[in-house]
């Protein structure tokens, strides 16, 4: 989010309805009929849901209540038993979907591969055979660390079938990170691979997990499935190729049924203190949001090609490339690189050669395919596409229009979704064959979605005033807890004003009801659609030697949202240098991995503090951001820090 893009959005006025066409083949066509179901989500939710519920999933027994709620405990469709998977697979076998494409894999040096419904349930069955052969049992934690190959799935899934809880680790993080994340959850077991693809490179994802192991003392065993063909070092007793263990494992497998609030995996996000907290997801009402959204918001058909560009390893990558698309019954295209490798048409190519009819991606990709020129799309005819959503931040006015031009050829509705790792699915979205869009806007609540606007005081500002972004009414994919900490789970999300779902986001509402998210409010940074905490990356720079003391806050980035400043106090014998800020910058991705590479680093004598010793974050905002320091600053300690960091630049 960037300063120009609130001052856009502030003056954006454009309005665009969806086609006929379009609304006499929706999934849902009507005004009438999303005021209708909205109305009864909100007012007879237990009704609502409970019907959805039965709609969407199969069932092994009947759920008898639909919500039990003890703010901020929610426990949704007790006494009833199912499977994820189960819901994933093997309801779509026996019907005409069992020989459709479930995956279509594209990797990045072009091998392409497709698995059928049928084809990946044998996969996912044979794997669920190879975890209990291993001694995994329902409840315990396996890591996934992997590329975006089918595989991943399948160990997910997999996973879904025994009741073990998943925790899918970005294939970007570090060493450092993959520990804590494993040590966090005690996690038995990592799924891994020689490496990955990316830009031509090979990713050596065993290495970083070997180098994490050293101090994991939890897992029992590493299952590496042979990707890239890269020498790795296998540990005997410990370490696994998939391969071989695939082809011992039988082929049949039957799905454990499991109560409906049984833990479906754990996801690990950045908050404003601290480590990254393990947002925990139950297996029903997860299951629900994301294959009700698949179904409304992407409006999917039998016959789409479904292309949701994000890694497994974030929460888009979990609801809308494995959980809602394979529970819809959708066929999802995976592509495993960089959308520029060997050429930034890659995108574009891969729409036109399997016929994509849905894509979703971030503001972040569109704003680099603007910048990277408009003769690569016009290569190709992208006809097939018919639908475009959008995630991860705020999308500028100017991205938005270039989206509905360049790629969308006017045609095609634009659904810009907001969520977060903590609701499991899409909350605020437009309805494809339903609400008029307004760019830069996610325009109005799902079903059963109640947002308000607070203001400093807990008071509901007024339409066209910005505020504190709240959700006030349980909904079945919402987090359960933090992993082992539902203390802070309390306080993070349901303590800003007690009762209410905090956010984190400001957001305002326009005269016509929708939702215009700002961006972050609290010491989150969202880099290219990445949640970074500003906490993390100030530990990860005071674990240096060098280092004393560290801020970290975001600058406008034209192109990422935010881009990372660090501002750095040196330890009494450390000299400043470009030497030493190269260090630092690369001790941080070490840490943390490669996403939270500061993009620029200052060193500076002191921080401004208050006289409490607080440092005043929004001072070194405006710094980073090349402006002068406004508002009050009558609480600094010292003024003559923030005079030589200003003279500094
Ligand atoms: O600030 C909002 C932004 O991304 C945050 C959630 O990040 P994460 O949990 O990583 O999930 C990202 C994918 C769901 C939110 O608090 N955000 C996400 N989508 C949008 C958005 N901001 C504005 N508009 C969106 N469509």
């Amino acid at each position: 989010m960037t300063d120009q893009t609130i001052t856009s959005v502030s003056r954006e006025s454009r309005v665009f309805k969806p086609s006929a066409e379009f609304k006499a083949q929706a999934n849902l066509g009507s005004e009438a009929a999303y005021k209708r179901l909205y109305a009864e989500s909100v007012n007879s939710p237990a009704r609502f849901w409970g019907r959805q519920a039965k709609d969407f999933l199969t069932w092994r027994k009947p759920f008898s209540q639909t919500l039990q709620w003890k703010t901020p405990h929610a426990k949704w469709f007790t006494g009833g038993m199912l499977n994820a998977a189960e819901n994933c697979l093997d309801r779509h076998l026996g019907t005409a979907r069992e020989n459709k494409a479930a995956i279509i894999f594209e990797g990045e040096p072009g091998d392409i591969r497709t698995l059928t419904y049928k084809q990946l349930h044998r996969e996912v069955c044979k794997f669920a055979n190879v975890l209990e052969s291993l001694g995994l049992r329902k409840g315990e934690r396996a890591a996934i660390y992997m590329p975006m190959v089918p595989e991943a799935a399948v160990a997910m899934l997999a996973c879904a079938r025994l009741g073990v809880v998943h925790t899918v680790i970005f294939g970007g993080f570090s060493s450092e990170a993959i520990k804590d994340r494993i040590n966090d959850c005690n996690a038995k077991l990592v799924i891994t691979a020689d490496g990955g693809w990316r830009r031509g490179k090979i990713v050596e994802l065993k290495e970083s997990v070997d180098r994490a192991l050293s101090s994991s003392p939890s897992v029992e065993h590493v299952v590496v499935l042979k990707r890239t063909g890269n020498t790795v070092a296998m540990q005997e007793g410990r370490d696994l190729w998939w391969h071989e263990l695939m082809a011992a494992a039988p082929a049949v497998h039957k799905a454990k049924p499991l109560p409906s609030e049984h833990p479906l995996f754990i996801l690990y996000t950045s908050g404003s203190t601290g480590k990254p907290k393990g947002v925990l997801h139950t297996t029903a009402g997860y299951l629900l949001g994301a294959t009700m959204t698949t179904h409304y918001v992407f409006d999917v058909k039998e016959t789409d090609i479904y292309w949701c560009t994000a890694d497994i390893g974030w929460i888009t990558g979990h609801s809308y490339v494995v959980y809602g698309p394979l529970s819809a019954g959708a066929t999802v295209l995976m592509y495993e690189g960089a959308p520029n490798q060997p050429a930034p048409d890659r995108f574009w190519e891969i729409i036109d050669r399997h016929g994509v009819t849905i894509f979703y991606t971030a503001p972040t990709a569109i704003r680099s395919f603007m910048r990277w020129g408009d003769e690569y799309l016009a290569k190709h005819s992208l006809a097939s596409l018919r639908l475009l959503g959008s995630v991860g931040e705020p999308i500028n006015p100017e991205a938005w229009m270039w989206y509905h031009k360049m790629v969308g050829k006017k045609r095609c509705p634009i659904v810009d979704t907001w969520w977060q790792t903590e609701t499991g699915a899409i909350m605020v979205t437009p309805l494809p064959g339903v609400t008029p869009t307004k760019p830069g806007s996610c325009a109005r609540p799902f079903f059963g979605v109640v947002p308000k606007i607070l203001d400093e005081n807990g008071k509901e500002v007024r339409r066209g005033e910005g505020g504190k972004l709240f959700l006030t009414q349980p909904w079945p994919s919402m987090l359960r807890t933090l992993w082992g900490d539902d203390s802070r789970f309390k306080k993070q999300y349901w303590s800003e004003v007690p009762g209410l779902y905090f956010a984190g986001d400001g957001a305002r509402f326009d005269k016509d009801g929708y939702l215009w998210v700002v961006g972050r409010i609290d010491d989150v940074l969202n880099v290219s659609g990445h949640r970074i905490g500003t906490a993390e990356v100030e530990s990860a720079l005071v674990s240096h030697p060098a280092v004393a003391e560290a801020a970290a806050v975001g600058r406008p980035d034209e192109l990422k949202g935010q881009a990372l400043v660090c501002f750095v106090t040196l330890k009494g014998n450390q000299t400043a240098s470009d030497e030493l800020k190269d260090q630092l910058r690369a001790h941080v991705a070490k840490e943390i991995g490669a996403i939270a590479r500061p993009d620029a680093l200052r060193f500076a004598a002191a921080l401004p503090k208050t006289r409490s010793g607080k440092i005043m974050r929004r001072i070194l905002k405006e710094i980073a951001a090349g402006g002068d320091v406004k508002g009050d600053i009558t609480t600094l300690e010292d003024f003559n820090v923030v005079a030589s960091l200003q003279s500094e630049e």
